[in-house]
């Protein structure tokens, strides 16, 4: 691909992810203020931008089988968690700017089981098998996920119960 259009492509489908998620956040508002029409219409345009960031991505030829994948997302969790947030932390400390600071650290935190699971999963796709996991549990305060049968009792990174954990 020519190098103009493949950075057009990579800028738009930052651009288009940044909106989708964007959106969901303020849908997630509209509902708490009682708007219910309002965070329809952004849940549903927040799900258009998601089909054209995933036809941008599909352009870049960024999409492969599952073990290709697999790497892919080892590798950005791996990235965030030995470089990206440790730096990005550093700076916010010194700084001193306390959101930023939990918000990376909430991240931070979360990324490392994230590089396990995927770890995990891939030597089970590796084998032939689908991922071995039964339901997944999301904090939804910070994002701490784990893998088991039921929620955590206390979040681990938070301290949220049980209540606030999302089931995948
Ligand atoms: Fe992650
Ligand atoms: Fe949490």
């Amino acid at each position: 691909m020519k190098p103009m259009t493949e950075q057009n492509l990579k800028d738009a489908f930052c651009g288009e992810s940044k909106a989708h998620m964007k959106y969901l956040a303020f849908a997630d508002k509209a509902e708490k203020e009682g708007k219910p029409n309002l965070a329809k219409l952004f849940t549903a345009i927040a799900y258009a931008e998601s089909v054209h960031a995933i036809n941008h991505l599909k352009a870049l030829d960024g999409l492969q089988e599952s073990l290709a994948n697999l790497d892919v997302a080892w590798g950005g969790e791996d990235f965030e968690i030995e470089s990206m947030y440790p730096a990005y932390k550093v700076v916010a400390e010194l700084e001193e700017e306390k959101k930023a600071i939990k918000s990376f650290n909430w991240a931070l935190e979360a990324e490392k089981d994230h590089r396990d699971f995927y770890a995990q999963a891939k030597e089970a796709v590796k084998a032939g098998n689908d991922a071995n996991v039964s339901n997944v549990y999301v904090c939804e305060v910070c994002g701490h996920t784990h893998v088991g049968d039921s929620a955590p009792e206390k979040c681990p990174i938070c301290g949220v119960g049980s209540d606030k954990y999302r089931k995948f």
